[in-house]
């Protein structure tokens, strides 16, 4: 899978790229993943990439110019543009596994006060990470992706997704590791056992219950 990132902040990426399961996806070859510089982009020639919004009222707007330069830049026939902004539809961990079956995806990262209208006709979805507003759509930006690649084959053990809170949309079972007490909080005595079937058993019940308790809405969907 290829990621291109378009940003005006490139370095918010930094740590995200150098760290952990992303490192080691990049480096065993799971994905490749650019960051781009959108103010790279601009034809102003004092590299302005935004402006007051007509009509007033709002600051700073990004213009369309780089942002539509940048994407076709990079945009190749089998590319999907996502537009990271409150306004889109919220990400959900369905989304991540259909999205981690693409091969290119191109993000657009808005910033400041808001992107100019014209820019939404670029983008093949639009995705929100949730009911509030960020300063930007790098963090959003960074959440989608490292939600799906994550999912790509090798990165993680495939059973360690398979058992996801809101994989068959369940919340995770507890999981407990050494000592057996500690502070007086035992580790529940089925899970030393080593009877693989009343475990197996424990742990959906366990999400069941703990699903029912804490997001009963997810036992309602069907998506
Ligand atoms: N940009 C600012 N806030 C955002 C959010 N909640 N989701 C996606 N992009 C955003």
């Amino acid at each position: 899978m290829k990621i291109d990132i378009l940003t005006l902040f490139p370095s918010m990426f930094d740590g995200f790229l150098n760290e952990s399961i992303i490192k080691r996806a990049i480096e065993s070859g799971k994905v490749k993943i650019e960051i781009h510089d959108i103010r790279d982009f601009t034809l102003d020639k004092h590299k302005k990439v935004d402006d007051y919004g007509f009509g007033g009222g709002k600051g700073m707007v990004l213009m369309p110019q780089p942002v539509f330069d940048a994407v076709e830049h990079y945009k190749k026939e089998n590319s999907k543009v996502i537009l990271v902004t409150p306004q889109g539809e919220t990400w959900k961990q369905q989304k991540a596994y259909a999205f981690s079956k693409m091969e290119h995806l191109i993000f657009i990262c808005g910033h400041y006060e808001g992107f100019d209208e014209r820019i939404r006709t670029l983008a093949d979805y639009e995705i929100s990470i949730g009911d509030y507003v960020l300063t930007g759509g790098e963090l959003p930006s960074m959440v989608i992706t490292d939600s799906i690649v994550r999912l790509l084959n090798g990165v993680i053990k495939e059973e360690s997704h398979m058992e996801d809170s809101f994989h068959n949309n369940l919340l995770d079972y507890p999981v407990y590791t050494k000592p057996i007490i500690f502070r007086g909080m035992k580790v529940p005595d089925v899970l030393l056992s080593g009877h693989h079937a009343n475990i197996e058993k424990w742990r959906y019940e366990e999400q069941l219950k703990r699903t029912k308790l804490r997001r009963p809405d997810l036992l309602e969907r069907d998506d």
